[in-house]
């Protein structure tokens, strides 16, 4: 199961006290992401000095990366408040109707997952979007009739793993477009060094740098990481999680060199031994290991594209020369 990994995206039950706790809650608190947070740093501005509600926004990019962290930003940058909900979770046109109806002048709505939400009630969204009203239908048969209903303003912001997915009719209607990329080593690093004092945890630089090289671009990751490695710092160490104690603790956790996990190696092993370094495509290769094509092309794929362990080119992904390397597996071009 993708969620009992350590190196998994999704948000652990037990984890969610803590994750609150070491989220920032303004802009100036948020490490990496700059073109992001530069362009939001402008818009909110702007709104705020025209006392209006911030454009709809839809929010991008792989799992983990703090999506829902800089939605919380921008309503408390915008002193508003902001209701939560995810694109599953609204069945029916009437359970969007309701939270719009019940928000106030200038608040955030968060949907979650957004490319999900059933298509009768992204029908409901759109004049919400565009004109600020919901459009409801009294009475049945011949005598029906449609009714405009006035909503406050408010700013829509939606989060997905899969900007492709949208309809074109939905993306149109978001004024702010922002794709978080994987987090840099150095981003991660400074992540870590503010948790760790936030949690009251001794880690050296260096120390921070290690866990960060394996964190898979993932703030997520390296947090969850640091927690295990203070279990082990403290137990079999005298606490502080120096470079060395960094490097054991995660050779416990059996976290390689790069954050590679099974499914990682499981991957690059496919693409290099069952079809011998020629191109694979993605549906081949999800077939071949058992997994979902969603989660190889969001979870996994976006790392080892990062750190040019594979490459996609138009007849499909191959491994490269760092992936042989990585595997200890002779890299034999001329035969490809
Ligand atoms: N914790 C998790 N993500 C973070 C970020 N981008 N900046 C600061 N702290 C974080």
């Amino acid at each position: 199961m993708e969620d009992e990994r350590l190196v998994s995206k999704t948000v652990l039950p037990q984890e969610e006290r803590v994750e609150t706790a070491l989220r920032p809650k303004f802009l100036s608190e948020y490490i990496g992401q700059e073109q992001a947070k530069e362009k939001l740093d402008i818009f909110i501005e702007a709104a705020r000095q025209r006392g209006e509600s911030l454009d709809h926004t839809l929010l991008s990019g792989p799992p983990g990366l703090g999506k829902t962290t800089l939605a919380n930003i921008i309503a408390n940058e915008m002193h508003v408040n902001m209701r939560v909900t995810s694109g599953p979770a609204i069945e029916r046109p009437g359970d969007l109707a309701s939270l719009l109806t019940n928000l106030e002048e200038n608040d955030v709505l968060f949907i979650d997952e957004i490319h999900r939400i059933p298509r009768t009630v992204e029908e409901i969204l759109y004049p919400a979007m565009e004109d600020f009203a919901l459009d409801i239908i009294v009475g049945k048969g011949p005598s029906a009739r449609s009714l405009r209903l006035d909503l406050n303003h408010f700013t829509l912001i939606g989060a997905t793993t899969r900007a492709g997915q949208l309809s074109s009719p939905l993306r149109d209607r978001f004024g702010v477009l922002l794709n978080l990329k994987l987090y840099d080593v150095d981003s991660l690093r400074d992540i870590l060094l503010r948790s760790s004092e936030i949690l009251n945890i001794p880690l050296s630089s260096k120390g921070a740098l290690e866990i960060a090289k394996r964190s898979r671009g993932t703030p997520r990751i390296a947090n969850r990481l640091l927690k295990r490695i203070r279990d082990f710092a403290e137990v079999c160490k005298d606490g502080l999680i120096d470079e060395e104690v960094a490097r054991e603790g995660l050779k416990m956790l059996d976290v390689d060199a790069y954050g590679l996990d099974d499914l990682d190696r499981r991957i690059l092993r496919t693409m290099i031994l069952d079809f011998e370094g020629r191109p694979v495509g993605i549906d081949t290769i999800a077939a071949t290991i058992g997994e979902e094509r969603i989660t190889i092309e969001d979870v996994y794929e976006p790392y080892l594209l990062q750190i040019n362990f594979i490459q996609r080119t138009p007849r499909g992904r191959v491994a490269t020369r760092a992936a042989y390397d990585h595997l200890g597996i002779p890299y034999r071009k001329e035969e490809l």
